[in-house]
């Protein structure tokens, strides 16, 4: 069963059609072409789950095709569970029942990729040292406070300063890494019943938090080449003026998309006029490549929006140090708020990494170089190997959105986890499921996990089945 937010956005028969794109190149006939071609985009999640279709009156004059030949694509639809029809909603997308991938219970002797996650960066045990030298300072209270000790506060705000963002202090509240902020924001902003805008492929971390808050997720879709599909996003915002929209404006987890500076003003100007809180996670915005002169400032510098930031990926997730930048009033509610699930983040910790903020960009530029070298290691390696996929070369982030040319992710996944090696399956990325097209290769590992895990894909790809013959032989013809 899936949660199917039915409704919440329509496709408009124009906006179908440019995403319909050559599906009349098909010798497959007509009405099974357009099934065909609306199937791929509901799998690849460009349709979301809970899209309204446009009635079939209304398509058949877009396309110029007669009413029977949408009707029975709408109907072979609905046969292969691609669609619903909903009383007086219309022809709603939903994606029929699949097997989840179980998670293996001991990940001991396996190569576990799963997460996109980098060793510490150099220097963090001599960070550590100086700063238990300081620890004395701080023994004689409590020792735990809601909000983050000012050092560091003052060191994340100084920040924002230097990235074209003007904060104090007093904006700041420090969590226990991004995703306890993800989850601190949503058990305030969040009521249950709630819309909660979010990307697919999006982060599934946060889909749970929100989730978990009693959202009802409206996904928007964001892809490698075309980035936020703004038309579907401004409609979201608009239809369910939802009090949340949560977006990775920077090196987006899982594509790699940065959305560009006119585009994040817009779609702050859409979300302050339905008195929406744009969420900006920016745990990866630091996590640049490539020179990023031109590079985008903090969400918020382009019109209203509540900041999350982390150390997670630039220093070490073992510190589990992430912070909140807001107006007063919503820190102050936080604030409040936090003691239901946690008292405070530690003091070494936070002593830690305000040590190691006042080299951030000697440290960025090591990071870079990882990544650099990682990124174009995987890249290569499999571009060479795996002639039919695209493989994206990102400018930042950790990962990198594999195209496999075929519905089977899952299937490459579990053969992979046989030889060894854990992995990501794309519908992990889907509020849904759908993306059985993808697969989340991350970069950020050392280069003899790197190989190690190309030849375990090369094993698992050659093994499984169905590659060769996808589900429905129209559907090759399409991808
Ligand atoms: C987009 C995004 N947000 C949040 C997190 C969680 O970060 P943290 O380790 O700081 O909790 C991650 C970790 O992968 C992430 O990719």
């Amino acid at each position: 069963m899936t949660n199917l937010d039915h409704g919440a956005t329509t496709v408009s028969s124009r906006a179908l059609n440019a995403l319909l794109d050559s599906w009349r190149a098909s010798s497959a006939p007509g009405y099974l072409a357009l099934a065909d071609r609306i199937r791929l985009l509901v799998l690849d999640g460009r349709l979301p789950v809970g899209t309204r279709l446009p009635s079939e009156r209304d398509l058949c004059a877009h396309l110029g095709v007669s009413r029977t030949t949408v009707a029975s694509a709408y109907a072979a639809l609905r046969d292969s569970g691609h669609v619903d029809s909903v009383r007086g909603s219309g022809s709603v997308v939903r994606l029929p029942a699949r097997a989840s991938v179980p998670r293996p219970t001991t990940t001991e002797g396996l190569l576990d990729l799963t997460k996109a996650a980098l060793p510490a960066v150099d220097g963090i045990a001599e960070a550590a040292q100086r700063a238990a030298g300081r620890l004395g300072a701080y023994l004689d209270d409590s020792g735990y406070d809601p909000v983050g000790r000012p050092v560091l506060r003052e060191a994340i705000a100084e920040r924002y300063r230097r990235r074209g963002l003007a904060t104090s202090a007093d904006q700041i509240v420090v969590t226990l890494g991004a995703q306890h902020a993800i989850a601190l924001l949503a058990r305030v902003l969040v009521s249950r019943g709630d819309r909660a805008v979010v990307e697919a492929p999006g982060y599934p971390h946060a889909f749970e938090a929100l989730r978990g808050a009693g959202a009802r997720l409206v996904p928007v879709s964001v892809t490698v080449d075309d980035g936020w599909d703004e038309a579907s996003l401004m409609q979201a915002l608009r239809r369910t003026s939802p009090p949340v929209a949560y977006l990775m404006p920077d090196f987006h987890n899982p594509t790699g998309a940065t959305m560009p500076a006119e585009q994040r003003v817009r779609v702050l100007e859409a979300a302050a006029a339905e008195g929406t809180v744009v969420i900006a996670d920016e745990t990866m915005a630091e996590m640049a490549i490539d020179d990023r002169r031109d590079a985008p400032r903090p969400m918020a510098a382009y019109g209203r929006a509540v900041s999350i930031g982390s150390v997670g990926k630039s220093l070490w997730g073992g510190l589990r140090i992430g912070w909140i930048r807001a107006e007063r009033p919503l820190v102050d509610r936080l604030v409040r708020a936090r003691s239901a699930g946690d008292l405070g983040t530690p003091v070494l910790e936070q002593l830690v990494v305000a040590e190691l903020l006042g080299d951030f960009d000697r440290v960025l530029e090591a990071r870079a170089g990882h990544l650099r070298r990682g990124r174009d290691r995987v890249v290569r390696g499999l571009r060479e190997q795996f002639p039919s996929w695209q493989v994206p070369s990102p400018a930042g982030g950790l990962t990198t959105w594999v195209g496999l040319g075929a519905p089977v992710s899952s299937q490459l996944t579990l053969a992979a986890r046989r030889e060894g090696l854990l992995l990501a399956a794309g519908p992990v990325f889907g509020v849904d499921g759908a993306f059985e097209r993808f697969v989340r290769v991350p970069f950020s590992y050392a280069d003899s996990d790197t190989d190690r895990a190309l030849a375990a894909l090369r094993a698992a790809w050659d093994g499984i089945d169905g590659v060769q013959a996808p589900a429905s032989p129209l559907l090759a013809e399409v991808v």
